[in-house]
């Protein structure tokens, strides 16, 4: 395997992706764990990540272990800053601090094999390397940084993030050290992955019983489809109809994913909407909806004796943004479904998916044999349409933004690039507007339109929808929505908006 040390970046699971992707196995370990501990794994090469810290504030020799044994090292960033401190160069806080794109020239080193000289680059450092270790080469040079790479016998060091998107041929440096540094074989697939968790499900959970909540969800679902290939019947599925569901979701969840696992469907909706009743603040409506979840699903648990542990379909981007990352990172919103039920219920936690992104979760999905309708679902958030009714959460709005987002799904599947899109949704706003219909004044709502395009949900992009699409979905909303009489648009990218309204 090789193995990635997390210095707290927020691209270390980035880096374990990019390994993924070219079929060699990979695990993170924390900078905290004793180094002997990882070195007797069987491991071909080793990634140190970056991190927010700066290594003249600490004693680089505790990680001078790693460098004394023959393993290739690649120093991303905070990684080369160590590297080149533990091996006796000199790190200082740079005046030239320098963050976004730069451009690089690389020099002639196994790294770069098939990679122009000159290229863009991700940059993200205020600390420089300003002194090279003795018998170190400088590998990479940019205007501002005269040491932006170097090599010293099998240590690679790079200041730029060859992981991220915007670093060009990012991939082929990977790839480099990967197969010509490391040699590591390339022998991962999801296949392997999908084996590999449902044995440590198994193995795990022995004989005790699982639990599990089902949101409809490919994430929840995929998790508990893995779960219930490792222990089978153990294993009960609840799905909870808040009430705040898509037209026609819970009849299409019981159908759908009961096939594949033990499946309990509740429905508690009276429950949620007295709970939100005048229930204005976003944060608020998350809080009281996962609060309730988890007394709806602890009863229900309760009715099942012995279980002792709960599996979730928690992806890395509900990590970082729920601020739960190894690095400091803020909470955006507070996503339920990373919440307090297993504290509460002293419940052990299973979380198969949890280094992964959406998108290799639907690779997953696909090896386990989910239907592709299901595959391509679009994200849905656990509150549900709780965030897209801005303000209170009646009956009624529910009725209307129900309707008004069934009609845009309709005429949306027609779309020649709709698996292009992430989501497309339709939003309730707070306000009334004034039209006309009939020769009548009407006082109505209005509604909104977001389509976005998204990797990983962490950032994204408002996508053009054809004006004739959307003048379709106006025209259809206001004539068959009764209480809507107004459409708008939503044109803004994440950041600096969101995705979902609240
Ligand atoms: P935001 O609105 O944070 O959304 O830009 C990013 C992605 O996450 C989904 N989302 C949620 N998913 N529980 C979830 O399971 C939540 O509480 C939640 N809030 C947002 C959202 O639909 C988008 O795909």
């Amino acid at each position: 395997m090789i193995a990635v040390i997390d210095f707290g970046s927020q691209y270390t699971q980035l880096i374990a992706r990019r390994i993924r992707e070219c079929k060699v196995y990979s695990e993170i370990f924390s900078c905290r764990m004793p180094i002997k501990e990882i070195l007797k794994k069987d491991i071909k090469g080793l990634i140190l990540s970056g991190g927010p810290g700066s290594v003249y504030k600490i004693r680089p020799q505790v990680f001078e272990k790693f460098f004394k044994t023959d393993i290739p090292i690649l120093g991303i960033c905070y990684g080369m800053q160590l590297a080149a401190s533990v091996l006796g160069g000199k790190v200082i806080h740079s005046a030239k601090r320098e963050y976004g794109h730069a451009s690089i020239r690389v020099m002639s080193a196994p790294l770069f094999t098939t990679v122009p000289r000159t290229f863009r680059v991700w940059m993200s450092h205020g600390d420089s390397v300003v002194r090279l270790p003795r018998n170190a080469r400088v590998i990479a040079r940019t205007a501002t940084t005269p040491i932006a790479g170097f090599v010293h016998g099998n240590v690679y060091a790079l200041q730029f993030h060859p992981e991220v998107r915007h670093t060009q041929h990012g991939m082929k440096i990977i790839r480099n050290f990967l197969t010509s540094i490391c040699h590591a074989p390339r022998l991962w697939s999801m296949t392997r992955f999908v084996d590999q968790e449902v044995a440590r499900i198994r193995e795990t959970v022995g004989k005790e019983r699982v639990i599990c909540a089902v949101s409809g969800g490919i994430d929840s679902t995929v998790a508990a489809a893995l779960a219930t290939k490792a222990v089978g019947k153990r294993l009960k599925s609840i799905f909870v109809d808040n009430g705040l569901l898509r037209h026609n979701e819970p009849q299409e969840v019981e159908q759908t994913i009961g096939k594949y696992v033990n499946l309990k469907v509740v429905h508690a909706q009276h429950r949620f909407l007295s709970k939100l009743k005048n229930v204005k603040d976003p944060e608020h409506k998350r809080k009281i909806i996962g609060r309730e979840f988890i007394r709806v699903f602890e009863t229900e648990a309760k009715s099942v004796k012995g279980i002792h542990y709960l599996v979730q379909g928690t992806l890395y981007p509900d990590v970082i943004e729920s601020g739960q990352g190894i690095g400091p990172s803020a909470v955006i919103k507070s996503h339920h479904n990373v919440g307090g039920l297993p504290k509460r219920m002293r419940l052990r936690v299973i979380e198969p998916l949890r280094m992964l992104f959406k998108d290799e979760v639907r690779k997953i999905a696909k090896v386990i044999g989910l239907p592709s309708a299901f595959i391509n679902r679009k994200p849905f958030p656990g509150p549900g349409l709780a965030v897209r009714i801005v303000g209170a959460v009646t009956e009624d709005r529910l009725r209307m933004l129900r309707a008004a987002d069934h009609l845009l799904d309709v005429e949306a599947s027609a779309l020649k690039n709709i698996h292009a899109i992430w989501q497309i949704f339709a939003i309730l706003l707070p306000l009334g507007s004034v039209g006309v219909m009939g020769d009548q004044r009407t006082y109505d709502a209005v509604c909104a339109i977001r389509a976005v395009r998204s990797d990983d949900g962490m950032t994204a992009d408002w996508v053009r929808l054809p004006h004739a699409f959307l003048a379709r979905v106006s025209s259809r909303i206001t004539n068959e929505i009764k209480g809507i009489n107004r459409v708008v648009f939503d044109i803004t990218s994440k950041p600096p908006s969101t995705i979902e309204w609240e």
